[in-house]
């Protein structure tokens, strides 16, 4: 049977101080939201629905640029979690099968944790995903009968005696789907907060003779964020955990700490990063390429071989073939740099693509944007480009052509071609000392010493 996701998203958190909504702050330069659906994924979901509410329009959009097949629906008041899970109900129609439900908020959620979940159905018709907190805080607590989970108790409800049980709600269940929604139905708000409680069900399912169990995990995996200060807590323990892991695979790093990786950050072995360097999303780095200090990359794949920066910008759509070197102050957008093509220092390379073997030149530009749009420059194998050339596009310069330092190249160049596109130098023999002498000679009558 599949499974499905639910992920609650629909808070405000108030607690960020922000008009961004909460799951949609990034960690590891990734929303909240996201870190959710990409643990999710690790149970191959045939359905994903979010549930959102606060700036529901931009979660919406947020949501579905991560995950175009999820489905997103809206609670438009924030009644409880049982309420929030409700509003899937009619996603989830007809789908049968098991459904997970994460929170948006959550993202530590381990893809391991969700498979014991799964693994626990067998023994469970509600399985709760449990931890033991070192303090227990407002979390609601797990009131157990043996290895049976009986009810859970929200801290606002919970007497002396409950509240001094430590084994507390992650959050996160799993159960039949159509099941689910039943036992949902039925919870009330009778309660301290007002509010449908989720964590209801499981007293309904053992007052109907289910079984109800727990799975537990470290309570770093359940860490919820709720302030700016947690979200910079997360940030911290995600880059120590990504950082953990890239020289567990091999990847060689100066000094882990400055590094900065994003949740889908991928590095082959034997990659060597230098120090300060920010991966944002979507950059793969093939195995046995240089990423020297400071640079910065974002959306951009580096093959085999290449070396980029010190001081480089990879920018999204930024493909580098292999042996490609991309130097110290240079920028590269949406261009593809074949196998071998250099581009050593201080340019930008935008809307373009650069042949086999091609050398760019210290100060070229591509100027890709008239002001209204974007236009395209191709630079053939081979070809080499003076420094400080404009390429003014849409341009082309052929396989093996040249231009000459300083040009501004607006027409076509074909293969193998000199083009210079610049004014014609004029020499006047003795009239810089003169000139200087004037204007010495000048500043002197200015400052009275005549
Ligand atoms: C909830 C659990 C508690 C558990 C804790 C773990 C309930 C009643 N309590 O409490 O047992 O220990 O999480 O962190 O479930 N949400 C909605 N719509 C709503 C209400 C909430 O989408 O109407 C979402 C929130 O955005 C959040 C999640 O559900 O992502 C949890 O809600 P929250 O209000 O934080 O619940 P807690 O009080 O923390
Ligand atoms: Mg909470």
């Amino acid at each position: 049977m599949g499974i499905s996701l639910i992920v609650l998203a629909a808070g405000q958190g108030t607690r960020m101080n922000s008009d961004l909504p909460k799951v949609l702050h990034p960690l590891g330069g990734v929303a909240l939201v996201g870190h959710a659906l990409q643990a999710g994924r690790a149970l191959e979901p045939g359905r994903v629905v979010v549930v959102a509410g606060h700036g529901a329009a931009e979660v919406r959009r947020a949501v579905l640029a991560l995950d175009d097949m999820a489905i997103v629906v809206e609670q438009s008041e924030q009644l409880g979690t049982a309420h929030a899970v409700a509003q899937a109900r009619a996603a989830l129609d007809g789908v049968g099968g098991d459904a997970v439900v994460l929170y948006g908020d959550t993202p530590f959620i381990s893809a391991d944790t969700l498979e014991r979940m799964r693994a626990a159905r067998a023994q469970h018709d509600v399985v709760v995903l449990g931890f033991e907190a070192n303090d227990p805080g407002r979390y609601g607590r797990l009131i157990m009968d043996g290895d049976r989970l009986e009810r859970i108790v929200e801290f606002k409800d919970a007497d002396a005696t409950e509240r001094a049980v430590t084994l507390c709600n992650s959050g996160v269940v799993c159960a039949d789907a159509g099941l689910l929604f039943d036992l949902v139905a039925g919870v009330g708000c009778d309660n301290a907060a007002g509010e449908y409680y989720l964590t209801d069900i499981v007293a309904l399912a053992t007052a109907r003779g289910l079984r109800a169990g727990v799975v537990l995990c470290p309570e770093s995996e359940t860490l919820g964020i709720n302030t700016r200060a947690e979200l910079a807590a997360a940030e911290a323990a995600f880059q120590t955990r990504a950082r953990a892991e890239a020289l567990d695979t091999g990847v060689t790093l100066l000094a882990p700490d400055t590094v900065h990786f994003a949740l889908d950050t991928v590095i082959g072995r034997d990659a060597l990063v230098e120090p300060n360097v920010v991966f944002g999303p979507g950059v793969t780095v093939e195995s046995g390429a240089t990423i020297r200090a400071f640079s910065h990359l974002e959306g951009c794949h580096v093959s085999r071989g290449a070396v980029v920066g010190p001081f480089a910008r990879l920018r999204p759509g930024a493909e580098l073939a292999e042996d490609v070197r991309v130097g110290n102050f240079v920028e590269v957008k949406n261009t593809v740099m074949d196998e071998g093509a250099k581009a050593n220092h201080l340019a930008y390379l935008g809307d373009a693509h650069v042949g086999q073997g091609a050398n760019v030149g210290a100060g070229t530009i591509t100027c890709n944007y008239d002001g209204v749009s974007k236009h395209r420059t191709e630079i053939g194998a081979g070809a080499f480009i003076g420094s400080d050339t404009m390429l003014v596009a849409p341009v082309r310069v052929g396989a093996g052509a040249v231009t000459g330092s300083g040009s501004v190249i607006s027409d076509d160049v074909p293969d193998g071609a000199l083009a210079l596109g610049r004014a014609r130098q004029v020499t006047k023999p003795g009239l810089g000392a003169r000139l200087m002498q004037r204007l010495r000679a000048a500043s002197d009558i200015a400052k009275g010493k005549h």
